[in-house]
């Protein structure tokens, strides 16, 4: 059978690529095969899981592009080069424009830190997604999967999961929390999910 080639796409700490290799390793990931890592950022721990994986890796930093327009082409020719079928976005700190989601409808998956349509768009990522939800004061918060289109954080949802917040947590602790019983859980499965669809309609459309 044939496998869908995924990119992930990081800036940092790489947790939710680990959970992506993890399930790779426990074939939790059979429809996939996860064949390159993009950084923007040079020295993101992310590469250094990617590496130990034996997962390609590449750094597309946007200061060296010049522009927004050059980085996004770079990008789509390593995706271009490496057969790329499906993208996930894993801790990956750049909004992509909407020329480049166009391009790629229901192709590309993204991991946010809340139950969208809360504490989503523009400004909110990484500890200030949780920063919001205890300053607002919200009891449950969560994980969210979902494509990305065109609208920051407005792609269809694949998959949500749900914690209680505590009233002694902090940003790093809600954090902690979501990214354990959410992010890792969710982000295997639904790119699973994905990947499976893209090679079933690909050899449907073989046999036409
Ligand atoms: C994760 O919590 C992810 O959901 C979040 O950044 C963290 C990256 O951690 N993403 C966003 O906020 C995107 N809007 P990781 O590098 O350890 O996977």
């Amino acid at each position: 059978m044939r496998k869908a080639r995924i990119a992930v796409l990081v800036s940092g700490g790489g947790t939710n690529l680990q959970a992506l290799i993890r399930a790779e390793k426990r074939g939790a990931l059979s429809h996939g095969k996860l064949s390159l890592v993009i950084a923007n950022r040079e020295g993101a721990y992310a590469l250094e899981r990617a590496k130990k994986a034996s997962i390609p890796t590449a750094v597309v930093l946007k200061k060296e592009c010049g522009s927004s327009e050059a980085f996004e082409e770079r990008i789509k020719a390593l995706l271009r080069e490496n057969k790329i079928d499906l993208i996930v976005l894993a801790g990956f700190m750049a909004i992509l424009s909407a020329d480049f989601t166009r391009e790629y409808p229901e192709r590309i998956i993204n991991v946010h830190p809340s139950l969208i349509p809360s504490f989503c768009g523009k400004g909110y990522y990484g500890l200030h997604v949780h920063e919001a939800a205890l300053a607002y004061g919200v009891k449950v918060t969560g994980a969210t999967v979902h494509y990305v289109n065109e609208i920051p954080d407005g792609g269809r949802i694949l998959k949500q999961k749900a914690v209680a917040v505590r009233e002694d947590d902090t940003p790093e602790s809600l954090q902690k929390r979501v990214m354990r019983l959410c992010e890792w859980k969710i982000l295997p499965e639904a790119v699973e999910e994905a990947a499976a669809g893209l090679v079933h309609t690909n050899a449907e459309e073989k046999d036409r």
